[in-house]
């Protein structure tokens, strides 16, 4: 089986040399070594068990698939070039130790269905793996948030400082952001799970294959409905691939968070050591890299999924060479996403707060001024001409150079004369969170309990995770 292969009988040269390199995937299909094995092992299992090979055979082709896998593991076996992708290297080196009958394994079977298994199962596992590990950012982020539910900071819309939350409000809302990723992640891991072995190149096959039997064997609940489109699509990748991007987003917007908040400018947090990095020529700099290479990889997980797209869009049914671009978008945005979780459970984890400057922080621009109008309207004053007279009372106190709660009562009395002792109350921070006490809301008692709720959830999923571990 060299560069002139038994399959190419109808040529009469060999690939051009440039051609062999251009054409062939084995460079980076090899990582779907192990889905290759596992799915030919269940295909020669169920041609066995179907009576179209002998279970002697079945055997001699099982015992040359293990000895192969077990190379692979080692890392010894030798992938060759000239044999273009994984599945003829693996045929190619089953040939080689077994002999012809090593040629009865592709029966009822093509590359292009068996592509379409292997890289369905990559992807399941991929998406498994990221599903553990936005559990392992959410761990992270609710240990945290535990540690600050009375730490006030100031919460912001358009990067100016809006209303006073606490922490653990602010940390839990990334939370929520990442239970809607690891649903999207669970969604499309559902969805991929049919088996398309036996749909052949595009038509299915003449022998009859029992599909269902080998769609048990690796795993999936389900077989394919439509042999074209068992080959054709890839819109599970384009799945994996969205949500993989809509993860990033989230990291990359928390990301950027961090990167703000360790500036001198807002000195909010300290990273640990272990997660920054110096600089080359400024001996003073301690440079949040960690941070930033999160948000920028998000940049390059996205663009995976425009290419798998832009891909996909304009190809007739059913196969086309096209389709072997899948697999690099694939594989990187899974690696990227999977170490930026990682890094990030670990920033987490790590990072110094500092509660002092978040407070102190709370104490300019005017932060409680919605309470104040707040305050006023439970005076009796329809909340648009309260808001009215509180902007007034920011610009006289701004001009005054002093804080609300600095004002006097006769101050604030010379705006309007609703304003009474209780305004004073009305403008302290801590009692301005406390009285956000709704569902959703920042006051300590909610968030203890969105913790709670967070927390049950997470062990549920944990559970869930670990049970289908153990169940292979
Ligand atoms: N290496 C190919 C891919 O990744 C496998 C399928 C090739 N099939 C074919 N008819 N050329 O898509």
């Amino acid at each position: 089986m060299g560069t002139h292969s038994p399959w190419s009988g109808r040529f009469e040269k060999p690939l051009d040399e440039l051609v062999q390199r251009f054409n062939a995937s084995i460079g980076f299909d090899q990582r779907l070594a192990e889905e290759d094995v596992a799915g030919s092992i269940a295909h020669a299992k169920m041609l066995a068990a179907q009576g179209i090979i002998t279970r002697d055979e079945a055997a001699k082709i099982i015992e040359g698939l293990d000895s192969i896998r077990n190379e692979i593991r080692a890392g010894t076996f030798a992938f060759r070039l000239d044999r273009e992708d994984i599945h003829f290297n693996v045929e190619g080196a089953l040939a080689d130790r077994i002999g012809a009958v090593a040629g009865k394994l592709h029966t009822g079977r093509s590359r292009n269905d068996q592509v379409a298994l292997d890289v369905r199962l990559f992807t399941r596992q991929a998406l498994e793996q990221l599903q553990g590990d936005v559990l392992n950012v959410i761990d992270a982020l609710i240990d945290r948030a535990a540690e600050h539910t009375a730490t006030i900071l100031p919460g912001y819309t358009h990067l100016q400082r809006a209303q006073p939350v606490v922490l653990a409000h602010h940390l839990l809302a990334y939370v929520e952001m990442l239970r809607r990723d690891y649903a999207r992640l669970s969604d499309a891991r559902g969805r991929l799970a049919e088996s398309p072995l036996g749909a052949g190149a595009l038509a299915g096959t003449t022998f009859p294959l029992d599909r269902e039997a080998v769609a048990r064997n690796v795993g999936f609940p389900a077989i394919t409905r439509n042999s074209l489109d068992s080959v054709a699509d890839r819109d599970f990748a384009l799945e994996f691939l969205a949500t993989t991007s809509i993860l990033s987003v989230h990291l990359s917007r928390f990301a950027e968070e961090l990167v703000l908040w360790s500036t001198q400018e807002f000195g909010f947090l300290i990273f640990d050591d272990a997660y920054a990095t110096g600089s080359s020529m400024m001996p003073q700099k301690k440079n949040p890299d960690t941070a930033e290479l999160i948000r920028g990889k998000t940049g390059r997980v996205i663009g995976h999924l425009v290419a798998a797209l832009v891909l996909l869009k304009g190809l007739p049914l059913a196969y086309n060479k096209d389709l072997q671009e899948d697999k690099e978008a694939l594989f990187d945005a899974y690696d990227t996403a999977h170490d930026c979780l990682r890094v990030l459970e670990g920033i987490v984890r790590t990072v110094t707060f500092r509660t002092d400057r978040m407070r102190q922080a709370t104490t300019e621009g005017f932060l409680n001024a919605t309470d104040l109008a707040d305050y006023l309207v439970t005076r009796g004053l329809p909340f648009r001409e309260a808001h009215g007279i509180v902007s007034q009372v920011v610009l006289f106190a701004e001009r005054a150079g002093k804080t609300l709660e600095q004002l006097t009562l006769e101050e604030l009395r010379l705006i309007s004369p609703l304003f009474d002792a209780g305004a004073q109350t009305a403008l302290d921070v801590d009692q301005g969170v406390l009285r956000r006490d709704l569902p959703g809301g920042t006051s300590p008692r909610r968030v203890q309990q969105a913790l709670e709720e967070a927390r049950n959830w997470w062990s549920v999923e944990v559970g869930r995770q670990t049970a289908a571990d153990t169940q292979g």
